[in-house]
């Protein structure tokens, strides 16, 4: 019986207190830079071909993923944010806009929360800039101005999330333990120097290979945490409350990254991988009687069983 008390205390030590030797590599909350004016700044601060030299295959894989285009999308996502401006924000009594120049950064973070977390670092103005830009790419695409409309979709594009959105500002998730993302490291599974001159320093992201990682932006339903709660994505949601419930045991990143071989570009729907993971299918067919009427001919009766098995880790189509 000694044994076992001393053992349970042990355990119990070791579980409250190996964290603290295993936590990541975070730091004290740093100061913020000074906030980002233009669209040029913001997408220079988080430019990803900075890494192109020196980890070509993972650059190759995102640029092919709509996170490297997170809000322009496929492209249904800029259109999208124009119809919440329109529809909801210029509607809504309380929401303090009526006009374009009204936007701030508090307004488009019902959608840039996920879509473009880094906006956060921006200045109002810059808000104001991506719905301007949006506007009048759609225009060009009315006026057919196709190299207008290619000029605008790409300063869109270059709004989005890139390596260091991941490997940097959302890569420690519990900061009181973890610590705040330092920045001049990038955050991966192994520790020491970086070869990157403005990013010398490599350091442990304990989540990053766990579902919670991508859990921060796949959505779990409305997000209150805001004045006015949206509600896009919910994947983790379902994820959690369907699938581990049910005893599915595999992350986001073992299916989408590693299974389907796709690595960085993260697919869905559109890539023939994912689709070949996502069902079983049982089709059974049989006659049930065959009736000879003189007047029709045969009139054959049918019967087809089809039995859809969702392999998926949460609901689909998700949102
Ligand atoms: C001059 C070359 C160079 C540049 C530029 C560079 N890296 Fe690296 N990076 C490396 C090398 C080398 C490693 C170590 C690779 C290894 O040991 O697997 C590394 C490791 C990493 C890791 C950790 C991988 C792991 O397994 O934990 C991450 C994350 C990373 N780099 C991200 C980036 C990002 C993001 C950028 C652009 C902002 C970037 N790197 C730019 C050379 C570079
Ligand atoms: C909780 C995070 C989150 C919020 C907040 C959010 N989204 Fe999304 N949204 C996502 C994710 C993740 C996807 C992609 C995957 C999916 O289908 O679940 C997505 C997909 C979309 C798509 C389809 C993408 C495409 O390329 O066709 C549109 C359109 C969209 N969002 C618009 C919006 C708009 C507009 C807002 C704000 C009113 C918003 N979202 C708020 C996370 C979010
Ligand atoms: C949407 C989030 C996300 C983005 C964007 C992203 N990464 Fe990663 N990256 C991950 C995750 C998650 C892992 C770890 C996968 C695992 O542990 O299963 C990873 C792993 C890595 C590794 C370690 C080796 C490997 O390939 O597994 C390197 C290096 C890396 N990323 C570089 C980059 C670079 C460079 C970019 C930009 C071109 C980038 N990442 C963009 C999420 C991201
Ligand atoms: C910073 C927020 C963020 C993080 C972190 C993130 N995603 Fe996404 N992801 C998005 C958004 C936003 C979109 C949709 C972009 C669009 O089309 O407008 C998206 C799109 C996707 C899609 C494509 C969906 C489709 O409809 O084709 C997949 C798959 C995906 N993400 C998987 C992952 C996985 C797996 C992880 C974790 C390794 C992850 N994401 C991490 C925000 C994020
Ligand atoms: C067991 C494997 C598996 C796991 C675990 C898994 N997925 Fe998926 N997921 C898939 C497959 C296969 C598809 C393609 C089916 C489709 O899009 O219709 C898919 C589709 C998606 C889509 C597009 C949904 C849509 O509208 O069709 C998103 C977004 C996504 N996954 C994100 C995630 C995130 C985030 C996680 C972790 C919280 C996750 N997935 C966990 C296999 C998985």
């Amino acid at each position: 019986m000694k044994h076992v008390l001393a053992i349970a205390v042990l355990c119990v030590a070791l579980c409250t207190l190996t964290p603290l030797n295993s936590f990541g590599a975070g730091g004290p909350k740093p100061e913020p830079l000074p906030k980002a004016k233009t669209i040029a700044e913001l997408a220079e601060r988080y430019d990803s071909s900075r890494c192109i030299d020196c980890h070509e295959e993972a650059h190759d894989e995102w640029s092919e993923s709509l996170h490297s285009k997170s809000i322009l999308g496929s492209p249904r996502t800029a259109p999208t944010i124009i119809t919440a401006i329109e529809k909801g924000l210029k509607r809504f009594e309380y929401s303090g806009v009526k006009d374009d120049s009204d936007i701030t950064v508090e307004h488009l973070m019902m959608c840039m929360k996920c879509h473009l977390p880094q906006l956060d670092e921006a200045t109002d103005d810059v808000a104001r800039e991506i719905v301007a830009t949006i506007r009048g790419w759609q225009q060009a695409y009315k006026d057919g101005d196709e190299d207008k409309a290619e000029e605008l979709e790409e300063t869109i594009a270059s709004l989005n999330i890139g390596c260091m959105v991941c490997h940097n500002k959302m890569a420690l998730i519990h900061k009181y333990a973890d610590g705040y993302p330092q920045p001049d490291t990038v955050y991966g599974s192994q520790e020491g120097d970086h070869e990157d001159e403005e990013l010398p320093l490599m350091a442990e992201a304990p989540a990053l290979g766990e579902a919670i990682f991508c859990g921060q932006c796949h959505g779990h339903g409305p997000n209150f945490e805001l004045d006015h709660p949206s509600q896009c994505a919910t994947a983790y949601g379902s994820y959690l409350f369907s699938y581990v419930a049910h005893g599915g045991s595999e992350t986001c990143q073992e299916c989408h990254m590693e299974k389907s071989g796709l690595g960085h570009n993260m697919q869905a729907y559109n890539s023939e991988e994912m689709i070949e993971m996502a069902f079983d299918v049982k089709v059974e067919g049989r006659s049930l009687f065959w009736r000879k009427n003189k007047a029709e001919g045969v009139l054959p009766i049918g019967v087809i069983d089809v039995e859809l098995y969702n392999k998926t880790g949460h609901a689909i189509p998700d949102g």
